[in-house]
């Protein structure tokens, strides 16, 4: 991991001061022209508003939630359908944790299952994250897991052989559905030390649709926002 850091020219900013830098410093990434891969989050939000003031030199977007969509086409920038765009020159998306190899936690906002997908098709995939996102090893964060509704208890069971805790996440009192009418798992108390060999293993699990950990499609860049400005890490 390379780093190199663009002087913050007002210190002591607040997160989401922070999280405005580096959605703003993201659209350096964007190729003129081009269909831009979003993701999902408070972060993202602040890219995508950045964006907007860009929206006569893109094609448009390809989002990774109902949210981001929503949010897209409010500020007049079209949304294209995963099928129709093959190829995306860079996704930009935000995480709950990264590591100093560019793997990730992420779906703390629910979106994770359509962010692999789009990260998947994706050339470059630039995180964009305050620098409290960073650690040295993943699993701290509750891991986020989608999950088909009729799988949810035996896969709580499976992680529960494996040291970890799962809970259901709740909306108003109810299980969360997820943008593909699943469920979501938040599990505790892993320390995930390998993390493309938990991830190939958990995403075999029967009913497990995504698991949150990003180590097949990890970030390439990440630009994080620090009390010293935007720290540019590369893997
Ligand atoms: C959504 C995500 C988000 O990128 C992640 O939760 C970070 O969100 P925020 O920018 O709000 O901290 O994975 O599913």
């Amino acid at each position: 991991m390379t780093h190199s850091t663009i002087p913050n020219p007002a210190p002591a900013l607040t997160q989401d001061q922070l999280k405005t830098l580096v959605g703003q410093a993201a659209l350096q990434y964007v190729v003129q022209g081009d269909i831009v891969g979003v993701g999902t989050g408070s972060t993202v939000n602040k890219f995508i508003d950045a964006l907007a003031t860009i929206k006569d030199r893109i094609n448009g977007a390809v989002s990774s939630s109902v949210a981001s969509t929503e949010r897209l086409q409010a500020l007049g920038i079209p949304v294209f359908d995963t099928n129709d765009v093959p190829r995306l020159s860079v996704y930009i998306d935000g995480a709950d944790e990264i590591d100093g190899n560019g793997y990730m936690v992420k779906g703390g906002g629910a979106a994770l299952t359509r962010e692999k997908i789009v990260a998947a098709q994706s050339d470059r995939f630039v995180c964009i994250a305050d620098e409290s996102k960073l650690v040295k090893t993943l699993g701290a964060f509750p891991l986020p897991v989608e999950v088909i509704p009729m799988a949810t208890r035996r896969v709580m069971a499976q992680f529960a052989a494996i040291g970890g805790s799962a809970k259901i996440r709740l909306k108003d009192g109810q299980p969360l559905v997820t943008d593909n009418g699943q469920y979501l798992l938040d599990v505790t108390g892993l320390h995930i030390s390998n993390p493309l060999a938990f991830e190939a293993e958990v995403s075999q699990w029967p009913g497990v649709v995504t698991v949150g950990v990003f180590a097949f499609q990890p970030a390439q860049v990440c630009l994080l926002g620090t009390a010293s400005g935007v720290k540019t890490l590369t893997f």
